[in-house]
């Protein structure tokens, strides 16, 4: 009889930042998270709590210690463009003139798959650099960037979701698709790459007005046929593009409505910004399961508006953060937690809050896993979840040093590293 070796538990001790399923934060000041390798070789979890307690069920284990340093989950940008690398930083009068004049040039490049290699190469270092573990991605509409993004991702053994961007009508020559032969390579797509390891596939519409009727009823006709992939797509973003939304859909309630009347609201369908929602638009996000993801950095940057956080929240809908690079400004989960806070503040359009630095943080991590239908599997360091964490570094930068090391709350140790952090702050990362 032969029997295969019990895969050794690895352990790591630090100070220790998880949450429980109901989003509260838990902050061990001397942790350790003990984690083993399942029948498929991904880390998860097996145990993590306060060091003594810990240790005590697993004498013997050898121990990678960290003192002054903070394990806390990965982040998880709920939308990101990898393509738009080079777009950042463009500006333009708001989101249609800065699609026209800078996005679909370079995103007609990925037509090139060396191109699309190069880039997604990049891509990934700059997430793992910021601390960003898992990520809702578009890719272009070329099949061959959906490759590149998923052959990488592949090599890492990182948890993703990316898509096909659809967009036949209203597109330039260089990134438009057509209506029969999108869909076909989006089928291909999902039998190549969804599912495999731990990548998943997003259906695609870039918004409704790039896609044609026959284009959303096609992409809808394939969320259903593949129930667990996701769809990401762009909602009231910017005041021009809903006013052009509704022209073309003069029959439908809203913009959003618009998603709903194809079939393309349902769970692990994420629609990027959500600004310009009237309250019946939340509930139809809420009934259907659908999320936001919130991006603060892009919506400064374009001038698109404030995302309404205390509404968001009292209607009960999923949402969570996003850098939407190239809108967004920075890969740093930091500066979009930041962004947010301003967002929040912002009285004008909205009441103003103060969204509190644990909450910025969940929707960054163990919110946007359940936003995203990850729930359990990412996000927390709760047992059984994959074991995707940081090493975050309190004394990264002699201010944040100062400032950490007058936290008297974990509050206020995260509105420091919140408020001063960036990529400095990321020491390494450590993915399942
Ligand atoms: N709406 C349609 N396409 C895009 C895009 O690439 N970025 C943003 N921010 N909004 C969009
Ligand atoms: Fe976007």
């Amino acid at each position: 009889m032969t029997t295969t070796p019990q895969p050794s538990p690895r352990a790591y001790r630090a100070q220790l930042l998880r949450f429980d399923a109901a989003g509260q934060a838990l902050f061990d000041s001397d942790g350790l998270l003990v984690t083993q390798a399942n029948a498929q070789g991904v880390q998860q979890v097996l145990d993590a709590g306060p060091y003594g307690a810990v240790v005590a069920r697993h004498p013997g284990l050898p121990v990678q210690h960290w003192p002054g340093r903070i394990i806390a989950p990965g982040f998880i940008d709920m939308h990101v463009h990898y393509p738009q690398l080079d777009v950042m930083g463009s500006p333009a009068d708001g989101l249609l003139p800065w699609l026209e004049r800078y996005t679909f040039p370079a995103e007609a490049a990925f037509a090139d798959a060396a191109h699309a290699a190069a880039v997604a190469l990049f891509f990934f270092d700059e997430l793992a650099r910021n601390g960003v573990t898992t990520a809702l991605a578009f890719a272009t509409s070329h099949p061959a960037s959906v490759d590149a993004f998923f052959g990488e991702a592949q090599r890492r053994g990182l948890r993703m979701m990316g898509g096909k961007v659809l967009q036949d009508r209203h597109s330039p020559d260089g990134v438009r698709d057509q209506t029969e032969q999108s869909l076909l390579d989006t089928e291909a797509l999902i039998q190549r790459w969804h599912g495999r390891g731990r990548l998943g596939y997003a259906i695609t519409p870039r918004f409704a007005p790039s896609c044609s009727d026959a284009q959303m009823w096609g992409a809808a006709e394939l969320a259903r046929r593949h129930p667990d992939s996701w769809i990401q797509s762009h909602v009231a973003e910017n005041q021009d593009e809903v006013r052009w939304a509704r022209a073309l859909y003069p029959e439908a309630r809203s913009y959003l409505d618009v998603y709903h009347r194809f079939g393309l609201l349902r769970e692990r369908a994420v629609y990027a910004h959500c600004i310009h929602l009237d309250d019946l638009d939340r509930r139809l996000m809420h009934d259907t399961g659908a999320a936001a993801a919130v991006c603060p950095t892009s919506n400064l940057f374009l001038g698109s508006g404030f995302f309404d956080h205390g509404a968001a929240a009292r209607s009960g809908m999923l949402h969570g953060l996003a850098s939407d690079v190239g809108g967004g400004t920075s890969f740093s989960p930091f500066h979009t937690m930041l962004a947010a806070y301003y967002v929040g503040r912002e009285g004008q359009s909205k009441p103003g809050l103060s969204l509190k630095p644990s909450a910025l943080w969940w929707h960054h991590t163990g919110g946007a896993a359940r936003a995203l239908g990850l729930e359990g599997v990412i996000g927390t360091l709760q047992p059984g979840s994959e074991a995707d964490f940081v090493l975050l570094n309190p004394q990264a930068t002699p201010l944040l040093a100062r400032k950490s090391a007058q936290a008297n709350s974990l509050e206020e140790l995260l509105f420091a590293l919140i408020v001063l952090g960036d990529d400095r702050v990321v020491q390494q990362v450590v993915t399942a």
